[in-house]
């Protein structure tokens, strides 16, 4: 098998990129006007935080659809390549990124639905981690160490 086939059509590439690079962005913009912008006591939270979070949940949506169209093909057939030598390493990044959405979908149903206020910064900030590890394991398990 060439390395290029098992590359993803484009329109899969780009819902893929265009989701994550949203999610990453509007969940970074949450961050920093929940807890730089007017973060004091008793105030008014600021009217973007709306917009961010409405952003947000759009793209995880556009994103567990992608997950899915994933699920159908890239992963089993990545999985099978993987067991050579030369996309070894794909194997485990790439188990870890499906793990790592599992996490996000839990924790942020978990924020939507039932996080009392107690835990709701720390559920926050566990899935914001999750996010951006996520976001970053991608760009490593996109590019093989060996050709
Ligand atoms: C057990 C799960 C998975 C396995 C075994 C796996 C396997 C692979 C392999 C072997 C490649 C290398 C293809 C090549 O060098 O031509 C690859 C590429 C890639 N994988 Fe995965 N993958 C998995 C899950 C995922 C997930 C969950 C995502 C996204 C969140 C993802 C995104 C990508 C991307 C963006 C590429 C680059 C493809 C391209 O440039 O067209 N993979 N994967
Ligand atoms: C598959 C990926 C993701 C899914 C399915 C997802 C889903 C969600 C959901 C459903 C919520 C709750 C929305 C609400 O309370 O109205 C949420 C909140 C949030 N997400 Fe994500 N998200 C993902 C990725 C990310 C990423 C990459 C970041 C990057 C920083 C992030 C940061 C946040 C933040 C800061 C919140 C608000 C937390 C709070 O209310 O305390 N998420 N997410």
């Amino acid at each position: 098998m060439t390395r290029h086939a098992h590359r993803l059509a484009r329109w899969q590439r780009l819902g893929l990129f265009g989701c994550g690079a949203l999610l990453t962005l509007s969940g970074v913009l949450w961050l920093a006007l929940h807890y730089s912008v007017g973060a004091g006591a008793g105030e008014l939270p600021h009217p973007l935080e709306a917009w961010a979070i409405r952003l947000h949940g759009l793209a995880a949506f556009g994103a567990l659809f992608m997950l899915g169209v994933l699920a159908a093909s890239h992963i089993p057939q990545g999985w099978r390549m993987s067991g050579r030598p030369r996309w070894a390493q794909q194997r485990g990044s790439g188990a870890s990124l499906c793990a790592l959405g599992a996490l996000l979908a839990l924790t942020g149903y978990l924020l939507y639905y039932f996080a009392p206020e107690s835990v709701r910064p720390a559920l926050g900030w566990a899935h914001s981690l999750a996010g951006l590890g996520m976001a970053a394991l991608v760009v490593v398990h996109r590019r093989p160490k060996s050709r």
